[in-house]
């Protein structure tokens, strides 16, 4: 703060300062690393206010955040916690009800708790860069200190909810537009320029304007009003079915122009503890705090990145093409390898593409597609690879191949060049074998569209130096990924749960539900598409093959469903060819049951001697989720997993579990081990091999504990 005629006031909180200036008393909030309304906060803010209150040499406040932001909102470490006094609601009450003038001057991020704190101020002023939100819903909660009642009073409905149902950040410039703030800043200086306004306010003897009385709702008029609600309700309804606060978020904004302001507040109170106490919080706190962690490996603690300016993609196929998109997003430039011209043709046609398609859908502006293919070359020879700081291999997924690029790749790169490969499935470190330098291989799997997924699997072989594996970490941040480490082993995390996952659904069918109810089951679990629609829509070739591959060595005790190759072997590989678990009109992605399909499976029952039984859709999900958080709990186990939240995160960020459920080890523990054991072992009567339970979950059923127990942190 830059303070010339400040003077410390009386002792304060260590994380709430009180330093006057004048007769303007500044309160700065300072706790690192975000200044979250912890307990220590909430209670210095009130004690501030009644200090200022008490003092008749201030006749103003002015609160401030230290450090990057204003304030990022309620401490979310202490949800489901016991709630220590005061609690949010109550200081911002504090702050409003106070007779002298209080100003919020706000940068960085003012969200949540931290938009209510300054709504709860009389007047806001916010510096360019600062982000205001009230991001509550994506925590599965509403915005419980006042923001449901106070916001749409002082900026309509309509623009409340929009903030509360999306939980997005709007700008300075924005929040100005909306009336959210009274002045923006002209300068970065938060102090100076709330001071100034302060003074400002005082010398033109501004009333203290207490926004309960705020007069939006009532300008607009009541069946303004309504509309809005009842629009929020009708699209909420679809566009985020399953979840849980939305509802109550239009419920409490709804209050806020039929109760007066303080029962509309006491309402607020209510359907946020409704909220706070919902498995949904809990599954989305989880996700929160899950995602954050995976970025921090022992390789990114232990090692620093090489540094990395160029990069090369061998292969312009479906992935070397979203790859190489990513990459250039991310302000790098790329020179893509492959086979021939018209292979390289190809490739650079893809990349066109998609920039075509970010253009149409108004993402990005035509300047910005041609900046970035400026930043895209395209050679047909290795040589070009000579200066590159990293290249990513995405050739076909044989390991024949995938050999002879690797040492190729060897024979022109400079020393200290990183060499990932996209593979899938294959054995990375066969693949560092075909390099004199295994040190520098490493596996980078992203998910299809590349440029789009947030997930990179970074896949860690026994050779490989740490610096590289902290160089991916790195390249993941720069890309925007989120980044989960992995061992090496078939299919890393993801594909290894995907495979037990498919091979459960196929056991359910075979034994008698069909594809079309099993799909069903699990959208209502909150996938956004069954696992037969999934198969349609990555191709069912690409599953055919790989159970091919893997056929001579598959265990003999494993059981094999041939449904899915009876559909392969007539052609119908899913939405490509129009048909496969589904029949597909021309050109739809939405496919429609098949009678034929469904006389396959009833064939095959035949065939191996199974008699259909019915199953209800929570037995679908109850099996298919045992299934992947046993895997899950084996790959924790194997260390392909550093710990039960990387497992989390990849299928949030990869195969659409649903984050409100907190990923798969989130949502074991919250149905409790002992009861995941349980069906395990019943399971395991009727195939002892599949469903044999983890040793994880035994060891840790024995002791009491859960999967958190594995992830070290609060959550
Ligand atoms: N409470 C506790 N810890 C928090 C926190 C919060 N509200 N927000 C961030 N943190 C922690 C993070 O976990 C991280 O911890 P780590 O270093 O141990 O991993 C650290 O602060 C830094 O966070 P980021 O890595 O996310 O830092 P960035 O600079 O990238 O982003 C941010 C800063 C934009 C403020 C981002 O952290 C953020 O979006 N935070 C959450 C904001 C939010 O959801 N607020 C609403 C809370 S609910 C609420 O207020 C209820 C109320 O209505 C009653
Ligand atoms: P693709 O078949 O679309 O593309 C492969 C490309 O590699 C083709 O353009 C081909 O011309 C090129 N190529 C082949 N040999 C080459 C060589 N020696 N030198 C230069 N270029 C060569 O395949 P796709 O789907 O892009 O897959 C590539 C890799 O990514 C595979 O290892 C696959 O397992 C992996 N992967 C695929 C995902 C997907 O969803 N398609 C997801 C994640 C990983």
């Amino acid at each position: 703060m830059t303070a010339s005629t400040a003077s410390p006031a009386s002792p304060a909180s260590p994380v709430v300062s009180r330093t006057l200036h004048g007769n303007v008393l500044v309160v700065g909030i300072d706790h690192p690393p975000v200044n979250a309304l912890s307990v220590d906060v909430r209670r210095g803010l009130v004690e501030a206010i009644e200090a200022a209150q008490a003092d008749p040499a201030v006749t103003a406040v002015l609160i401030v955040g230290a450090g990057r932001n204003f304030i990022a909102g309620a401490d979310i470490r202490e949800f489901g916690k016991p709630p220590l006094a005061p609690l949010l609601p109550t200081v911002c009450n504090r702050i409003e009800a106070c007779p002298k003038l209080v100003v919020a001057a706000i940068h960085g991020a003012a969200l949540g708790g931290g938009l209510e704190i300054a709504l709860a101020a009389h007047y806001r002023l916010a510096v360019r860069g600062a982000k205001l939100g009230l991001p509550e819903v994506q925590l599965g909660l509403l915005p419980g200190a006042g923001g449901t009642q106070r916001t749409p009073r002082l900026i309509g409905a309509a623009a409340a909810l929009d903030l509360m149902l999306s939980g997005r950040h709007a700008r300075a410039e924005e929040a100005l537009q909306l009336g959210l703030i009274d002045r923006l800043g002209a300068t970065d200086d938060v102090l100076g320029e709330g001071l100034a306004y302060v003074r400002e306010l005082l010398a033109a003897h501004a009333a203290v304007r207490p926004t309960r009385a705020a007069s939006a709702l009532s300008d607009a008029g009541v069946d303004a009003m309504r509309a809005a609600v009842e629009a929020a309700r009708k699209e909420t309804a679809t566009r985020a079915r399953g979840l849980f606060s939305p509802m109550k978020i239009i419920d409490a904004v709804e209050a806020a122009f039929t109760l007066p302001f303080d029962e509309g507040l006491a309402l607020e109170r209510r359907l946020f503890v409704e909220c706070l106490e919902s498995p949904q919080r809990a599954g989305l706190v989880h996700a929160f705090f899950a995602e954050r962690e995976v970025a921090k490996a022992p390789e990114t603690k232990a090692a620093t990145p090489r540094a990395v300016a160029t990069i090369g993609v061998v292969g312009g196929g479906t992935m070397g093409a979203g790859i190489a998109v990513a990459v250039l997003d991310a302000g790098l430039p790329v020179t893509m390898i492959e086979r021939d011209d018209e292979a390289l043709a190809r490739g650079r046609a893809h990349v066109e593409r998609v920039y075509d398609g970010l253009v149409a859908k108004g993402r990005i502006k035509t300047d910005a597609k041609a900046a970035a293919l400026a930043r895209f070359t395209g050679s047909t020879s290795y040589e070009a690879l000579a200066q590159a700081d990293l290249v990513i291999e995405a050739v076909f997924e044989d390991m024949a191949v995938k050999k002879a690029v690797f040492s190729e790749l060897d024979r022109v790169c400079k020393r200290g060049a990183v060499l990932a490969t996209n593979t899938s499935y294959l054995d990375i470190d066969e693949i560092a074998g075909a390099t004199s330098r295994p040190a520098d291989v490493i596996g980078l799997h992203f998910f299809s569209p590349a440029n789009i997924m947030k997930l990179l699997e970074i896949v860690v072989p026994a050779r490989v130096s740490a610096d590289v594996v902290a160089t991916a970490f790195e390249l993941a941040r720069q890309l925007r990924k989120v980044p989960v480490r992995a061992g090496a082993c078939d299919g890393f995390i993801g594909n290894r749960l995907l495979a037990v996952y498919r091979t459960a659904a196929d056991y359910l069918m075979e034994d008698g539900a069909s594809p079309y109810q099993i799909d069903r089951a699990m959208r209502e679990f909150g996938y956004p598409m069954g696992p037969y629609q999934v198969v349609d829509l990555a191709g069912g070739d690409i599953g055919w093959a790989a159970r091919k591959r893997r056929a001579p060595t598959r265990d003999p005790r494993m059981r094999y469903v041939e449904i899915a190759d009876r559909l392969c072997e007539r052609g119908w590989f899913g939405q490509k060819t129009g048909r496969g678990f589904y029949r597909y009109e021309p050109g739809a992605r939405t496919g429609a049951p098949d009678l034929e399909v469904e006389a396959i499976v009833e064939a095959e029952r035949l065939r191996v001697g199974i008699s259909a039984r019915s199953f209800t859709d929570d037995e679908i999900v109850r099996r298919l989720m045992c299934a992947i958080i046993n895997e899950a709990a084996n790959v924790v186990r194997e260390g392909i997993a550093l710990r039960p939240l990387d497992v989390d995160i990849t299928l949030i960020y990869g195969y659409g579990f649903p984050r409100y459920r907190g990923g798969p080890m989130k949502y074991a523990d919250m149905l409790g081990l002992p009861t995941v054991l349980a069906e395990l072992e019943r399971l395991s009567q009727e195939d002892a091999f599949f469903w044999r339970p983890s040793p994880l979950i035994v060891k840790l059923v024995e002791r009491g504990a859960d999967f958190s127990s594995l992830n070290g942190t609060a959550s």
